[in-house]
């Protein structure tokens, strides 16, 4: 059996990783491949918490937020959960997994609200990805996406947050031999099909070890 890909979709709120992740399981499924859709915060039990945290549950009692470390930690032990639960299984049973945000998530949000070295310190020896995809896009782009879908306010909503979570991916991307970044305010079906050139040379080279 050939070991499977892990293949992430990364980018700010609003940015389209949702939606292109489900469009490329559907093309690869039609290609004829084992292909399984998953995201972080996970649908296990870490994820359900930090979900239910992001939309301002479990305030302290005078109303602050829950401080960034906590978050830092909750999101890192979702990614342990995730993979030993979900993400592994499928991996060793051949599947292409492409998951809706992974690893440089932690690095581009909690490095705003807690320290940058210790949260990379938290991401040491945690699988890396096959492919990151960053869907890179102006902020007031994804803001008016945001508010097209009705979506709820959530705890990184601020354009100002998002505009230093957007410069920390392209840093983050620029600076990842494994990572390719795509203009994720194009049109949908361009994306999706910018998307699929870039998984499709990826699946076309060795898988890592
Ligand atoms: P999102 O991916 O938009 O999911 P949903 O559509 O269900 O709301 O929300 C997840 C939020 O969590 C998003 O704001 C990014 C943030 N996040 C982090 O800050 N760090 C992480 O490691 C991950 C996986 C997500």
């Amino acid at each position: 059996m050939t070991r499977g890909r892990l293949i992430v979709l990364e980018g700010i709120d609003g940015s389209g990783t949702t939606t292109q992740t489900e469009r490329l399981v559907e093309h690869l499924r039609q290609q004829g491949r084992t292909a399984i859709a998953t995201r972080e915060p996970s649908a296990g039990p870490i994820g359900r918490l930090v979900r239910e945290v992001l939309l301002g549950q479990h305030r302290m009692s005078r109303g602050a937020s829950i401080d960034g470390r906590t978050m830092a930690l909750l999101f890192a032990a979702d990614r342990v959960d995730h993979l030993q639960r979900e993400v592994e299984p499928l991996l060793a049973a051949g599947a292409v997994v492409v998951s809706d945000r992974y690893l440089m998530s932690s690095m581009a949000y909690q490095a705003e609200e807690a320290d940058r070295e210790w949260v990379a310190l938290l991401a040491r020896g945690v699988r890396p990805p096959d492919l990151t995809i960053l869907l890179d896009i102006p902020v007031e782009v994804a803001a008016q996406r945001r508010l097209l879908a009705g979506r709820a306010e959530e705890r990184y909503d601020a354009d100002s947050y998002l505009g230093r979570v957007a410069d920390n991916y392209r840093r983050l991307a620029l600076a990842d031999p494994s990572a390719v970044i795509l203009d994720g305010s194009a049109a949908r079906d361009q994306v999706t099909a910018a998307i699929v050139a870039a998984v499709q040379a990826r699946l076309a080279s060795p898988a890592t070890p």
